[in-house]
């Protein structure tokens, strides 16, 4: 089929592929509007030059940033929140970006800036390739539950400093001044324990009973649970093992 971007476009990297790889579009019209139609800008189509440098990069910002404690990028992360990967092949790739700028209320506002946005949705643009199929489940969206249900451990002992989206109750916690600690039992938290090691049940048992024992400059105070407190904030912060497959 004739490539009509072609009446009012130059060819270039021809030997990369069609204007459609790497811009999307509908290659079979001649009309501005609809051969736009999820139209892909240049800066998002980056990743499609190979380019192993941006794409590292990007890997990097997404571990450090843990995107995965809450999200599924190329096929791995927990399902806490929309799956990426489905995602960017359902959103154009300037509304990816616009979402990550402007994060709805249960994302955290990492503030990058627009290089970093642009980095981000090549990678995650990179992360969706051949996983049209994978990604067809259905979509999680989030409601904030606080103030509804609000009587669980969580909610009342850590909510006021803290945030958290769990398998069990969704959206809990209203706090800003502890970190988000979605995902926090998973690999895809960053290990902020002592001797960066990873959050376990036991070691977050013994954080809670003196943070500066862990880390001597913590700002969190000791909070005072009961055992069968313990065992529910257990529950709570579990993540089925495997979810991520
Ligand atoms: C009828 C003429 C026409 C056709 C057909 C057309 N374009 Fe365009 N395109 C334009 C014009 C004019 C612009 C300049 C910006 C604007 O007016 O939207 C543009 C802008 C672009 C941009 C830059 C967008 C931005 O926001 O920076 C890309 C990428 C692009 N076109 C790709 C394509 C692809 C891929 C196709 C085929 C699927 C295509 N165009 C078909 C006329 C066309
Ligand atoms: C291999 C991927 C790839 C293919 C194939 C490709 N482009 Fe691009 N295009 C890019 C990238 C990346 C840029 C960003 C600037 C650059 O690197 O030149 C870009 C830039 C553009 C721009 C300038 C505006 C902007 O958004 O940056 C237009 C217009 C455009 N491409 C249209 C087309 C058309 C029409 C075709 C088909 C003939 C095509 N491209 C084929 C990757 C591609
Ligand atoms: C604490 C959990 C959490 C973290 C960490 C997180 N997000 Fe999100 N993100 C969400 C929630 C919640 C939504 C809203 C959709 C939903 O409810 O699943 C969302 C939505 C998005 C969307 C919009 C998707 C769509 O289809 O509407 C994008 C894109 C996105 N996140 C990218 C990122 C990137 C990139 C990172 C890392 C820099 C990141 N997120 C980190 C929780 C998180
Ligand atoms: C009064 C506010 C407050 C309350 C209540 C609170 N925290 Fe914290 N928490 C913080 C602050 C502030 C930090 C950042 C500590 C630092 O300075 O390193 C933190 C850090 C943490 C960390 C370390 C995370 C990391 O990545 O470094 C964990 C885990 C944690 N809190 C768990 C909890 C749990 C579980 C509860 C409820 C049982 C709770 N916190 C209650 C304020 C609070």
């Amino acid at each position: 089929m004739r490539q009509l971007c072609l009446l009012c476009h130059p060819v270039h990297y021809v030997e990369h592929g069609r204007c459609v790889d790497c811009h999307r579009g509908n290659a079979a019209s001649e009309r501005k509007n609809i051969a736009h139609a999820g139209l892909r800008e240049g800066k998002y189509a980056n990743f499609m030059l190979g380019n192993q440098i941006e794409l590292r990069d990007g890997q990097r910002l997404l571990d450090t940033l843990a995107c995965r404690r809450c999200h599924v990028s190329g096929g791995r992360g927990n399902r806490l929140a929309v799956n990426l990967d489905s995602s960017v092949i359902r959103k154009s790739a300037g509304e990816i970006a616009l979402l990550v700028r402007h994060p709805v209320a249960n994302m955290p506002d990492f503030a990058l800036t627009e290089a970093q946005i642009t980095t981000l949705v090549n990678t995650l643009l990179a992360g969706s390739v051949g996983r049209e199929m994978a990604v067809s489940g259905p979509v999680r969206v989030h409601f904030n539950t606080t103030g509804k249900s609000g009587a669980d451990v969580f909610s009342r002992k850590c909510g006021s400093c803290h945030r958290l989206l769990s398998e069990r109750f969704g959206a809990s916690g209203t706090g800003a001044i502890g970190p988000n600690l979605s995902g926090l039992f998973s690999v895809y938290y960053p290990e902020t324990f002592r001797n960066n090691l990873p959050w376990t049940g036991r070691r977050l048992s013994t954080w809670l009973k003196n943070p500066r024992e862990i880390k001597p400059w913590s700002r969190m105070l000791p909070v005072a649970l009961t055992a069968a407190e313990m065992k529910e904030l257990d529950g709570i912060l579990s993540i089925t093992p495997g979810a991520d497959r």
